[in-house]
């Protein structure tokens, strides 16, 4: 069936900023001597930022009160929103800017599917906020990936059905999310770590809207 809509995630798919939420949970892991390597940064990919924390809290078995909880997400947020500030359209990784303008062009819906609560920001210094049908981020959402809540959304607010979309992620928990919601997923990094998808490349420069 012809693909009518790409559903993008937004970090480490069309922008370079996986690095950075990496980089901020470091420094929170290191302020609290919790252990943090890049193996364990990839459970964290696609996952929202409270459910990160918990994660990071338990590799630690670590129990905090809810109070110091959200001063601790209040303060990784801020060294996050620090690298972003930086961001310019020449951050969005290879393809991005192609990809979406092909869809346009060929009548492809375009969405988002994103954890995070930065999305609109970001994809406003990208400055390609408007090639964007439908923005589902994790201000509308209830459940983290794996869980489907946020692919399907915006597959509904295209008036679209998961079988007419294609998802595109670069996180273990977004892939899942795409394959529980009946979505076909291209992965975005190692094949090796996105197994679940059904196609993996390195970046959105190496797949043609015409192969969908
Ligand atoms: C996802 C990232 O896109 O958004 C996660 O892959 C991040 O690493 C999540 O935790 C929530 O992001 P934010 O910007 O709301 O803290
Ligand atoms: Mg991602």
């Amino acid at each position: 069936m012809a693909v009518k809509a790409c559903i993008f995630d937004m970090d480490g798919v069309i922008v370079d900023t996986a690095k950075f939420h990496f980089k901020a949970w470091q420094r929170l892991a290191d302020s609290l001597g919790i252990p943090f390597t890049e193996h364990q940064n990839e459970q964290l990919k696609g996952v929202s930022r409270v459910d990160s924390l918990e994660k990071i809290l338990s590799w630690g078995n670590l129990e905090l009160n809810s109070q110091k909880k959200i001063e601790l997400m209040e303060l990784k947020n801020k060294w996050y929103l620090d690298f972003v500030e930086e961001v310019t359209p020449a951050d969005m990784l290879p393809g991005t800017f192609g990809f979406l303008t092909a869809c346009k062009s060929n009548d492809v819906k375009v969405a988002l599917g994103s954890s995070s609560k930065n999305a609109i920001l970001i994809l406003e210094k990208l400055e390609i906020i408007h090639l964007f049908d439908s923005i589902v981020d994790g201000n509308k959402i209830t459940l983290s990936k794996p869980n489907p809540e946020v692919f399907l959304r915006a597959a509904r607010e295209m008036d679209l059905t998961p079988a007419d979309c294609v998802v595109f992620e670069d996180a273990i928990s977004g892939v899942e999310a795409a394959k529980a919601g009946g979505f076909r997923c291209v992965g975005i990094g190692d094949p090796s770590i996105l197994t679940q998808a059904d196609r993996v490349v390195d970046s959105l420069a190496s797949i043609q809207l015409s192969e969908l």
